[in-house]
């Protein structure tokens, strides 16, 4: 079937669901959802069979939905209606929650229902839940509720209809429902109502007693302090006190400004807390935020990264780089790096880097240090002559993320895990990590071009099938945790062990010798001054447009096929 995609935004659900639309066979194009008119348009364009819509902030004309069947995609279960599902569900501390495929018809949310499906509901982040379990669920009620239409025979079953339905139309959160009360509420439910709000909006509230928006909230097990208090700092995060004890702040938003490091939007006064530093860089026993953990299981050493967002400043990239060179010194054959729970990596920290030009300072400096410090770890990760290096992919992975990943000797990539292994879209930016190097090596110049050209976010599978990843593991995170561990074990006690290392530094040597690293670097780098300094400035007009999420007025052409020169309709 012609699918057309309808979305407020490219963002990983609609990425997912079309890989897997269009992996079943379907012919899929994508419009962002800009104006009724222009919607109007690419379904005149494009003439859907379906549209489908994953991610949308306001209705779907009725010119349109009155004469397509338009698929809504509703992170919520049966019944449920409104914009903020998932806040009242991880406010509310539900245990079961679901996502449900709807028509849509005049009334928001109400219409009849394709699909759904369920699941646990962990107390966690919400953008972790939309990047885990709703997506997880969504795909699957998608390609049910698109099976069903494709059979014809299927009737839609009215909500008025259904037997039992649990959810009910709830109004969008506001700020007054998710205020913290310092002297009453416990450190859960300050958790809970920060990871409700996470990603967007996060919670209205105050530090240092300045105004600011807070996400990011980790438990602390040992510290403690005046309820209410700001106690401590460590890194990017700072430690507030409650009545019950103390809840680690890593992202704030402040008045006009974008969502920073707390350390860093309150630069002055974090500097001014006292340090909670930790003990190197083990896996602490006690219950805390650690962005950077080490862990040991026999032969095989594990390096997690939990850096939000999968964006890492050069300081996090500085400081990941010594964790590595260290872990590379302990009497491990494997080392895994397993990245962060949601992300992997997403390459260099734009809003650091947008934060250094609202300072006053140069972006295109900070760009350059950014760069430079993820070449620098890069570096440290392919000169690893005595183990065998995984990157262990639980999250997505994009731009020099998937490049850092690449350095490594395998890459083994959960198979819900999304990849977008280019950079053009950030502003043409040419992209370094070496990736002039690693890319062509494993795929052959052509489709190394072509993977930078078309950028197209791959899955899992898609990114086995064409060898840019090395396995494609099942299950969900612990799932994957436990057979990465198997795998890993198993290569560590390999009886020919000592031959592969031995191959790898061979291979590295030769690859040296035909043209040195240092050489690749320097040539992407020559690329990147440019697009950092150069007299081009799309690299920071597109950062400044992720970074502040200006609402898009066009569809990319290489999204929106139904907008191809030529395109006529098959
Ligand atoms: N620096 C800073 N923040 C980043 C980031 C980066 N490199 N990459 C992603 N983020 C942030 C987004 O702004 C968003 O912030 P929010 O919490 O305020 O909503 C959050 O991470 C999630 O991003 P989103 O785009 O919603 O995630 P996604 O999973 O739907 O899409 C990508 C993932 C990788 C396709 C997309 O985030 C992206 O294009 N990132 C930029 C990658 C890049 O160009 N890096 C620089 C070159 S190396």
């Amino acid at each position: 079937m012609r699918i057309l995609l309808l979305t407020h935004a490219f963002n990983s659900l609609t990425q997912r669901l079309g890989a897997e639309l269009a992996q079943r066979g379907h012919e899929i194009s994508i419009e962002f959802d800009i104006a009724d008119s222009v919607t109007e348009e690419a379904v005149a364009l494009f003439r859907p069979q379906l549209i489908v819509a994953p991610y949308l902030r306001r209705a779907i004309p009725e010119s349109v939905w009155s004469r397509h069947v338009c698929l809504i995609v509703h992170p919520g279960i049966p019944g449920d209606r409104g914009p903020s599902a998932l806040d009242w569900a991880i406010q509310e501390g539900v245990c079961h929650w679901g996502v449900t495929v709807l028509q849509a018809e005049a009334e928001m949310d109400a219409g009849p229902i394709w699909a759904s499906a369920n699941f646990p509901l962990p107390l966690a982040k919400k953008s972790s839940v939309y990047r885990n379990q709703v997506t997880q669920a969504a795909t699957a009620a998608l390609l049910q509720a698109v099976q069903r239409f494709e059979s014809g025979d299927f009737l839609a079953q009215a909500l008025a209809s259904l037997a039992e339905v649990q959810g009910r139309l709830r109004p969008l959160m506001k700020q007054a429902q998710r205020q913290l009360d310092w002297q009453r509420d416990d450190s859960a439910t300050v958790l809970r109502k920060i990871h409700a709000a996470d990603g967007f909006p996060g919670v209205a509230d105050s530090l240092f007693e300045q105004p600011c928006h807070l996400f990011d909230a980790w438990p602390e097990g040992l510290l403690r302090g005046e309820p209410g208090a700001v106690i401590a700092r460590r890194e990017t995060a700072v430690l507030r006190a409650t009545v019950d004890g103390a809840v680690w702040i890593g992202h704030v938003k402040r008045p006009d400004g974008i969502k920073l490091p707390a350390a860093l939007a309150f630069g002055s006064e974090a500097a001014a807390l006292p340090q909670a530093p930790l003990d190197g860089w083990w896996r602490s026993a006690a219950t805390t935020w650690q962005d950077i953990a080490y862990e040991e299981d026999a032969a095989v050493g594990w390096l997690h990264f939990e850096f939000y967002n999968g964006a890492m400043s050069s300081a996090q990239c500085q400081r990941l780089q010594a964790a590595l060179a260290w872990a590379k010194q302990r009497p491990v054959r494997v080392l895994v790096l397993m990245g962060g729970r949601d992300f992997w990596s997403n390459g260099i920290h734009l809003n650091v880097i947008e934060a250094a030009s609202l300072n006053g300072a140069s972006a295109a400096d900070e760009s350059w240090r950014n760069i430079n410090a993820m070449n620098d770890l890069t570096l440290e990760l392919l000169s690893t002559p005595n183990q065998i290096t995984v990157a262990a992919l639980s999250g997505n992975s994009g731009a020099g993320g998937c490049f850092l990943a690449r350095a490594a000797d395998q890459v083994w990539a959960r198979e819900a895990v999304l990849l977008n292994p280019h950079y053009k879209n950030m502003g043409n930016l040419y992209g370094s990590e070496y990736w002039t190097y690693s890319l062509p090596r494993r795929l052959g110049e052509d489709a190394a071009k072509s993977i930078m050209r078309e950028r197209q976010p791959l899955t899992a599978q898609r990114a086995l099938a064409i060898a840019f990843t090395d396995a494609c593991v099942p299950g969900d995170g612990p799932a994957f945790r436990r057979e990465v561990a198997r795998r890993a074990a198993q290569l560590a006690e390999q009886a020919d062990w000592n031959d592969r290392i031995a191959a790898k530094r061979e291979r590295r040597e030769r690859d040296e010798a035909a043209k040195p690293l240092a050489a690749y670097r320097a040539e992407e780098l020559a690329q990147m001054r440019r697009n950092f300094y150069g007299f081009d400035p799309s690299y920071h007009v597109a950062r400044h447009h992720f970074v502040h999420k200006s609402p898009a007025s066009w569809t990319p052409r290489h999204l929106a096929r139904h907008r191809e020169l030529g395109w006529v309709v098959p």
